[in-house]
């Protein structure tokens, strides 16, 4: 068997990484504890790659090694199999789990090796469509107002009728106000732009356009769904201190000003896996009653695009 119909046998099992991490993150939901919640999922998705039949490495994960026990960028997963890069997140929104609040999610996507970006963990800026658009219709060198209008014109949108998806964050406060003064809608999101950027894919939330920084590793993460989903989305780091440039240096980032394009965050092979752990847009949250917990997962594959949502009722023992 090729390594490439071994990887794509590794769907379900991927359903079940996610599913683990979303179940031991659930018990602790609307604790208020944010560290609490995301270690129980990264413990639980830790357990549940080191069972796989992979040779797996962690190149987007709980950061690096001093600072991260477990799921740390280098980190080797799996009892030994085809070579894979993994990019995961174990609690995407932890502070929407420990209020909960909608959308936080359990995620993990998986390439070839050398196929997903070692992204140091610094923000990212970000600009991301759905399908079935002309390619280049949104870009990070275009303004606001070039990017919204040419969007809306081949949505065949008024710019009244767009709704542009952003991290309510004071750093986004001049975007806002631009896109305000356009005078399109804006769904403001406290946390989780893995879901923000998805949900430019759904025409049932109603989002045209995902716009603003971020966490890189989130990006990447994003970058993989779509490439699954079908969308547009490009990246570029942004740079608080020289700390943060060193960091990428030594992850071998040499030019610190690129744009990088979808493919260039996910290339490859692509599987995507994202559970929910709250309701939200996307997906339902795990729920427990009588003893069995519930569950629901998107999983999707880059290279027949498939997309399939994953209902499981885990039973009781
Ligand atoms: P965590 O799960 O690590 O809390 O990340 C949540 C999140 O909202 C991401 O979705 C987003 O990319 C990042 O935080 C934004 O960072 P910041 O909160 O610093 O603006």
């Amino acid at each position: 068997m090729s390594s490439q119909d071994l990887t794509r046998l590794l769907v379900l099992e991927m359903v079940r990484v996610t599913e683990a991490a979303a179940i031991a993150a659930s018990a602790l939901t609307g604790r208020g504890d944010e560290k609490a919640a995301d270690a129980a999922a990264v413990e639980a998705m830790r357990e549940a790659l080191n069972g796989l039949p992979i040779d797996g490495t962690i190149v987007i994960g709980e950061g690096e090694r001093d600072e991260a026990p477990m799921l740390f960028i280098g980190e080797k997963v799996g009892t030994g199999g085809p070579k894979l890069d993994i990019a995961l997140d174990p609690l995407e929104g932890t502070t929407i789990c420990a209020k909960s609040m909608p959308n936080s999610l359990a995620v993990l996507a998986i390439s070839e090796a050398g196929g997903l970006l070692n992204a140091p963990d610094v923000y990212m800026d970000k600009i991301a469509v759905g399908g079935g658009l002309p390619e280049g219709i949104v870009d990070l060198d275009k303004s606001v107002e070039q990017n919204v209008r040419d969007l809306a014109e081949a949505k065949g949108k008024s710019i009244e009728d767009m709704m542009v998806c952003v991290l309510d964050r004071p750093r986004h406060a001049e975007l806002i106000r631009e896109l305000r003064d356009l005078g399109c809608g804006i769904k403001l999101i406290g946390d989780g732009d893995v879901a923000g950027v998805i949900a430019t894919t759904d025409p049932a939330t109603c989002i045209d356009l995902y716009m603003g920084s971020g966490g890189a590793p989130e990006g990447v993460l994003a970058a993989a769904a779509l490439r699954c989903i079908g969308g547009q989305m490009q990246g570029r780091l942004l740079f608080r201190n020289d700390d943060e440039r060193s960091r990428a240096r030594k992850w071998g980032i040499e030019d610190l000003d690129r744009k990088y394009s979808m493919i260039e965050l996910a290339s490859g092979n692509v599987i995507f896996s994202a559970t929910g752990v709250t309701d939200g847009d996307m997906l339902e949250g795990v729920h427990k009653e009588d003893g069995c917990f519930t569950t629901e997962t998107l999983v999707m594959r880059s290279e027949s695009k498939t997309v399939r949502r994953v209902k499981t009722v885990h039973g009781a023992n």
